[in-house]
């Protein structure tokens, strides 16, 4: 039977943004442990915890609705996921790693910016003041960290990845002179996540093409 009932449609947004925030509950830490940028890791983080608190206030909208806490599973944030996983099982490292999960992790804020402010203007519509409350700061956390993923893309890992490609150019095109003391910039790299041995020695283990 066709439903034309936009409290309805709201209620399922509700229970398919359930799903994706506790996907990525499940995400973050891999991506995190992922992450080669010590920045990087610490805006997963910290993001992982805003995102259980996302959590919560989901079951506090359900509350507020009237509707038992349920999830709707959520093909679109699977998806994005799916890729962020593909990514991760390729063969990039380094700052270029980083840039990648950075795009993914910009996807799913995205997703989720879209989804809560359909969410919430359909709530003004109704009338439901209380589930615009509760879903007021998470849409501001979500903006925030898209924000903080272009600035540490911008500042520093763009170029990072950039100026890696820059010297795998230099390399390929033989000794030129002059040339051969540039660093890859990713000094700090000293975690052991079996990524950063290999960045480490410049001269060996980089793979030409
Ligand atoms: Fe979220």
């Amino acid at each position: 039977m066709p439903n034309s009932n936009l409290r309805q449609l709201l209620t399922d947004e509700v229970r398919d943004l359930y799903h994706a925030e506790k996907q990525l509950i499940k995400a973050l830490p891999k991506m995190a442990k992922a992450a080669t940028s010590d920045e990087l890791r610490q805006a997963f983080e910290s993001h992982l915890e805003e995102t259980e608190r996302q959590v919560e206030r989901l079951e506090n909208v359900f509350e507020a609705l009237g509707e038992p806490v349920k999830a709707k599973r959520c093909p679109g944030m699977e998806g994005i996921v799916e890729e962020g996983s593909e990514l991760m099982g390729d063969d990039f490292d380094g700052a270029v790693l980083d840039a990648g999960l950075i795009a993914g992790a910009q996807r799913v804020e995205h997703y989720e910016i879209a989804a809560y402010g359909s969410i919430m203007a359909w709530a003004k519509t109704l009338g439901l003041d209380e589930v615009i409350t509760l879903l007021e700061p998470t849409l501001e956390e979500e903006k925030a960290a898209d924000e903080k993923l272009s600035m540490i893309a911008e500042r520093s890992i763009n170029q990072e990845a950039a100026n890696g490609a820059t010297e795998m150019d230099d390399e390929s095109a033989g000794r030129r002179g002059g040339s051969r003391g540039r660093s890859n910039g990713r000094s700090t790299n000293s975690r052991s996540n079996g990524r950063s041995a290999r960045s480490s020695g410049r001269s060996n283990g980089r793979k030409v093409r």
